[in-house]
């Protein structure tokens, strides 16, 4: 897993794989050694990698070995070409909203929200989608829907939709890992 932040998705994919006979966390790779998500893999015994150049495909190949599938949560940076051809198919992201809407650089965290919210959409949700050298943009394997109710603040809408991502994406990666 790539990551960059407080990990909950990576959190709820430990959670669900656990002693699973499917699918495990192999190893989680962070761009920054302070994020939370370190904390829960090193807790739960899972290799940790931190990158010194995230744009660097030799040294991003090296950490990911041998991966069968590669899951990004919360991972802010691209991931370079060379890297993404590598695992065609089988690298995949989670974006908290309902893509093509909402996507692309500088779409991320709260601003995600803050935009649907300023939209007038009537609904968010979760996008599981193949990863590609652009940000936001692959094949589209799965959604989840979640209303906007009135009232809705950014945060709110936000805390409904990463539980939204709890439940997709570690049933996502259980029916890809089903496959391999
Ligand atoms: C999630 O909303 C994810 O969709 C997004 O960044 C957030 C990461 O949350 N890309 P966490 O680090 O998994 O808690």
């Amino acid at each position: 897993m790539l990551v960059s932040g407080g990990g909950t998705n990576l959190q709820a994919l430990l959670d669900a794989l656990h002693d699973s006979p499917i699918a495990r966390v192999a190893r989680v790779i962070s761009n920054r050694s302070d994020a939370g998500a370190l904390d829960r893999a090193r807790k739960a015994n899972v290799p940790t990698t931190v990158l010194k150049n995230p744009a660097d495909s030799n040294e991003l190949l090296a950490a990911l070995r041998d991966a069968q599938l590669v899951v990004l949560a919360g991972y802010l940076k691209l991931v370079p070409r060379a890297v993404v051809e590598r695992f065609p198919g089988r690298m995949i992201n989670i974006h908290p909203a309902l893509l093509p809407d909402f996507g692309g650089p500088g779409m991320y965290g709260h601003h995600v929200h803050e935009a649907v919210l300023a939209s007038g959409a009537k609904e968010s949700g979760v996008t599981v989608h193949l990863v590609d050298e652009a940000f936001d943009r692959g094949e589209i394997i799965a959604q989840e829907r979640v209303p906007i109710l009135d009232g809705d603040t950014p945060e709110r809408l936000a805390a409904r939709v990463l539980e939204a991502e709890h439940r997709l994406l570690p049933r996502v990666v259980l029916e890809l890992a089903r496959k391999m």
